[in-house]
């Protein structure tokens, strides 16, 4: 009996959520109408595992064991690589979907358990510029903002303009490397003015307070943060229901994958959720208790092939690239273009 009622639950959430792929699924929010698109979000989430790959020299060529099934044909423009503070991303074209790709990497440096569990204690530490109420993590926005990844995006950004006209910008990034995408669409759209900047996000901590999030979602109002099963990165920094306006808050909106019940193969559904942020019925109704979760988003890996580390891999003979005096590294596919120059970042003086 209790069998068969679960069994009715499953169908009507199967029915209600997109499960199959290239099924799309509407959202109508206040004057916009944005699309979760499924097919986008298993492409993007490809971009978010590549990123991690540690041979530079095969992921600026797109031959890495990652760049290939949904991601083929990917023109890379720049690997942008801050070996002081070990964060990588890169900015490439996808002519297919005819779309400038910004992917950041996640943490690699301490391992995940420590990363995790140090998020607890985050503080909102840091004003946004121009936003007195908006407060965000100091350490998330500096680690897009005060090292070399801005400045050398901008620049790629700018290089692939002047190569291909105005394409849309589709920024992604998985755990601490979806933390910076989100400083980086909000920082294209508001401080660049580009107009059409799309974010998708794979299990991401929360970045900033409630006054955050409402400036985040009407300026990058194309967001999705997707989230997994028991993930225990998207609880953290804490929510407290109780203290709304003083505790961190997600920006909108989530897509929560999970399991829809019982048996084999496993049913994942993704569940859209609401424009709040928090919806308590998404991945707020489970306990954040699983690394695993963390991994593997729609059965992609997004983690280093090594944790521990911070390596780097080149072959000099196939590659020319350039470092700073500080040993970063800046990959450009047309490389007298390339500037090095740590650019002043104008959200760095007001504080
Ligand atoms: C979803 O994304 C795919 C890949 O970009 C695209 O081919 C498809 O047309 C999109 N669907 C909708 C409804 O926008
Ligand atoms: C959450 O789901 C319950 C039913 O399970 C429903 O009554 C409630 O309105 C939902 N809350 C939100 C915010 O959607
Ligand atoms: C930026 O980084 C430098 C060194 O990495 C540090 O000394 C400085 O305090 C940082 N500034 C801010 C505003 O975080």
């Amino acid at each position: 009996m209790i069998m068969k009622r679960w069994l009715v639950v499953a169908i009507i959430l199967i029915g209600l959520f997109s499960v199959s792929e290239g099924r799309e699924l509407r959202i109508k929010h206040g004057d916009y109408n944005h699309i979760y698109n499924h097919t986008l979000a298993k492409i993007l989430v490809e971009y978010a595992s590549a990123v991690y790959m540690s041979d530079l020299t095969a992921l600026f060529t797109w031959t890495c064991s990652r760049c290939d099934d949904m991601t083929t044909g990917f023109e890379m423009i720049e690997l942008i690589v801050d070996v002081q503070n070990c964060l990588q991303a890169f900015v490439g074209v996808a002519h297919d979907l005819n779309a400038v790709i910004i992917a950041f990497r996640g943490t690699q440096e301490h391992s995940i358990q420590n990363w995790i569990e140090d998020l607890f204690w985050k503080q909102l530490d840091l004003n946004y510029l121009g936003m007195p109420e908006a407060m965000v993590h100091h350490g998330f926005y500096s680690a897009y903002h005060n090292t070399t990844m801005r400045p050398g995006i901008l620049s790629a950004v700018q290089r692939t303009k002047e190569l291909y006209g105005d394409l849309r910008v589709m920024v992604t990034g998985h755990s601490m490397g979806g933390a910076m995408a989100s400083f980086c669409a909000l920082d294209l759209t508001v401080n660049q003015g580009l107009r059409d900047v799309r974010l998708m996000t794979f299990g991401q901590p929360r970045v900033g307070n409630a006054v955050f999030a409402s400036y985040f979602n009407k300026h990058v109002s194309n967001a999705f943060r997707v989230t997994n099963g028991h993930d225990m990165v998207p609880h953290l920094p804490p929510y407290y229901s109780y203290f709304p306006q003083k505790t961190y808050h997600h920006f909108a909106r989530e897509v929560w994958l999970h399991n829809a019940g019982l048996g084999s193969p496993v049913l994942v559904t993704e569940k859209i959720c609401d424009g709040t942020g928090e919806d308590p019925n998404c991945s707020r109704s489970v306990s954040g208790n699983s690394i695993l979760d963390h991994l593997t988003y729609y059965d992609v890996e997004l983690q280093a092939e090594m944790w521990g580390s911070c390596r780097i891999v080149t072959s000099d003979k196939l590659m020319q690239y350039q470092m700073d005096g500080a040993g970063n590294i800046m990959m450009s596919k047309n490389p007298t273009a390339a500037t090095l120059s740590a650019q002043a970042d104008p959200g760095i003086s007001s504080m």
